[in-house]
């Protein structure tokens, strides 16, 4: 059975491709733009923001989360990601632990011929979690 609430896939990631407007990529080229719905309805985008010290650079999905989280939203739907030189672009190893912190939600790919729908579980199979803290 599946209660998680409907939304529009083309909607979230058409705001996706306009976060991605605004990403700051001089040093990758490579523009990613997330959107992330939450469970009342609000939608909070982010897009990637690099840094010439490379490793402080930050991706588009975590840019989103923080934002989310910052304004009091921590409950999410889904989260749609689009990059303008891959498509589909799959979040990146430290964005799949960040997603996966807020529990299950649709993560909607962009692609050329539609979108890939994926659950956090298929990006982050046994992941360390909260749950994880209480068995020790
Ligand atoms: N990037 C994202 O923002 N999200 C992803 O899912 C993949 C990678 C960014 C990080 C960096 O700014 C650029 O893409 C190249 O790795």
């Amino acid at each position: 059975m599946n209660s998680r609430p409907s939304f529009d896939r083309s909607a979230l990631l058409e705001q996706a491709r306009e976060a991605m407007r605004s990403a700051y990529a001089p040093y990758s080229r490579f523009p990613v733009g997330a959107a992330l719905l939450t469970e009342d309805g609000r939608v909070f985008t982010g897009c990637n923001v690099e840094n010439a010290a490379y490793p402080l650079s930050m991706c588009a999905e975590r840019v989103a989360i923080g934002k989310a989280v910052s304004e009091g939203a921590t409950r999410f739907v889904a989260i749609a990601v689009t990059a303008e030189r891959i498509r589909p672009v799959t979040p990146c190893g430290a964005c799949r632990q960040v997603l996966a912190e807020f529990g299950e939600m649709a993560v909607v790919l962009d692609q050329p011929d539609g979108t890939w729908d994926l659950a956090v579980a298929d990006l982050l199979p046994h992941g360390f979690s909260a749950a994880s803290l209480e068995e020790v």
